[in-house]
């Protein structure tokens, strides 16, 4: 017989923004002021928290207001804000001098150390969360038991039970089909640390994939840091395409715009995305493609042209051979093929969301799927399971064909975990699990 004790109430595998931002919400929750709080373990498997470490790049600034926090838009008065850690920085001021919603991602990294460091009781670093198992002796399933692999230098291996998960492990890097990585062959999640470990002096050509955010950030990152270096910049497009945030299109990340997608049919759906793709998806901020045709137009002057922009074009095979790589452009104009060679080739080629079937092992087959084989998702972003499962499993991601657009982004992620929180809270109420 499992001693209820021994069972976390809630165990968040991953500690991004989403979870850090469940931590708080959790911390919030009216059950604690009733005496009543709800327990939390979290487990992360980087050596400290760590948001896209390696594109915070210098001036690259926040895609969303700073009010869209870890917890403003649910508790405005939450001593998390954005603002009150301005406050406790001594910078409030500064920032509203500054004239500006979008911090850079440095100073939004600093932010959620900030928060993290009232929290960092609850997490447990450098633990990956290998695989969610079901407790033994069949009968119906009100936990589960999470294997958790410790990825320091003494790698155990040990397993925690939980009545709820709450799974928010983030995007996946996705590479061209056919490229791998390699020595100088990276997708642009990994960009910084390489970067650093690069001898540039030796650095003569450098290719980077992509029409997004992340491409044109490196792109003009690389640029500025290696003065001798010409950039090839690649992409299926004919130019960058502005990110579109002007007021009327942003109301698609609206909290209440979740109900509108979650609530309307599969043909409303798909217009969702038809139409607003553009406020997200290979698109860049205006203030970047400025940026960068600024430095192309000073170079026509100058007669030293050092960006190439290789447009309509897609990469059919890239491989490293010694100190090189080589590419085969495929041109959708002229419908033939070239190549190229240069010193390192960066793949900012975008992420998939998240997809948690193979984490959720043996808990998978209980859950259900609709139609087209993706998970079935209540609006509390629990996943729909059998009648035998009472314990919960939340999404935080990988909820875009339920949930809509803001599923892998930080706009709606205060109210989602406190949406989140109440539900594990009236479920505990309702005693679809126990911690009698
Ligand atoms: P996130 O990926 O941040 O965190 C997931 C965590 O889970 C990671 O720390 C990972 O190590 C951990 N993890 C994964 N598997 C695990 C396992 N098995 N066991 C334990 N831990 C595990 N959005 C936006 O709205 N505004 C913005 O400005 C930006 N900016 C931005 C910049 C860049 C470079 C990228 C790539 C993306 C953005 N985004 C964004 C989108 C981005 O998804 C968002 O900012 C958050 O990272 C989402 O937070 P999460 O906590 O959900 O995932
Ligand atoms: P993305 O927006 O998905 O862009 C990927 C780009 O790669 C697209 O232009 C895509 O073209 C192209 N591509 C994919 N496969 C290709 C191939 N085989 N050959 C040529 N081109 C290919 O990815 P991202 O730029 O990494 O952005 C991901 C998320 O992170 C977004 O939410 C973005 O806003 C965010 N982000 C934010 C910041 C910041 O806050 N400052 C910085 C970076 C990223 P197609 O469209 O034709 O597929």
């Amino acid at each position: 017989m499992e001693k209820h004790s021994d069972v976390h109430e809630v165990v968040g595998i991953g500690f991004g923004p989403s979870n850090l931002s469940l931590a708080i919400a959790l911390e919030e929750h009216e059950a604690k002021r009733d005496g009543h709080p709800i327990s939390a373990a979290f487990f992360e498997k980087q050596p400290t928290l760590g948001w896209h470490r390696n594109m915070l790049l210098p001036s690259a600034t926040m895609q969303i207001s700073f009010l869209k926090d870890l917890a403003t838009f649910r508790n405005p008065a939450s001593q998390f804000s954005f603002v009150n850690y301005l406050h406790a920085a001594g910078r409030l001021a500064q920032f509203v001098n500054n004239q500006s919603f979008f911090p850079t991602r440095e100073e939004f990294h600093d932010y959620l150390e900030w928060a993290e460091s009232s929290f960092s009781d609850r997490v447990s670093y450098s633990s990956e969360v290998t695989s969610v198992r079901l407790p033994q002796g069949g009968g119906p399933v009100d936990h589960v038991e999470v294997a958790v692999r410790g990825t320091g230098p003494r790698g155990a291996t040990r397993v925690v039970k939980a009545h709820n998960i709450v799974v928010s492990t983030g995007l996946v890097p996705r590479m061209p089909a056919g490229i791998d990585r390699d020595q100088r062959i990276w997708h642009s999640s990994e960009f910084l640390e390489k970067f650093r470990k690069l001898t540039q002096d030796s650095v003569k050509r450098v290719a980077v994939i992509g029409a997004g955010q992340s491409a044109a950030e490196i792109v003009r990152f690389v640029y500025d840091s290696i003065p001798g270096a010409t950039v090839s910049a690649i992409m299926p497009s004919y130019g960058y395409s502005i990110a579109d945030d002007t007021p009327f299109a942003n109301k698609i990340f609206d909290a209440s715009a979740v109900d509108d997608y979650y609530n309307c049919g599969e043909r409303s759906k798909d217009a969702f995305w038809r139409y607003h793709k553009n406020t997200n998806y290979g698109v860049v901020d205006d203030e970047v493609i400025r940026d960068l045709h600024q430095r192309a137009y000073d170079d026509e002057v100058r007669g030293t042209p050092r960006l190439d922009f290789v447009n309509l074009s897609k990469v059919d095979s890239a491989k490293q051979t010694g100190d090189k790589v080589r590419l085969t452009l495929h041109s959708l104009r002229s419908d033939e093929t070239s190549d190229l060679d240069v010193d390192v080739l960066i793949c900012a080629t975008g992420y998939d969301s998240m997809e948690p079937s193979e984490l959720l092992g043996e808990l998978e087959p209980h859950c259900l799927r609709d139609e087209q084989g993706r998970f079935r998702v209540e609006r509390d972003y629990r996943l729909a399971t059998g009648p035998e499962v009472t314990c919960g499993v939340y999404l935080q991601g990988g909820t875009e064909h339920t949930h809509g657009l803001a599923s892998s982004l930080l706009s709606n992620i205060a109210v989602r975990s406190g949406e989140i929180a109440d539900s594990i809270a009236e479920r505990r109420t309702n005693r679809q699990y126990s911690t009698a």
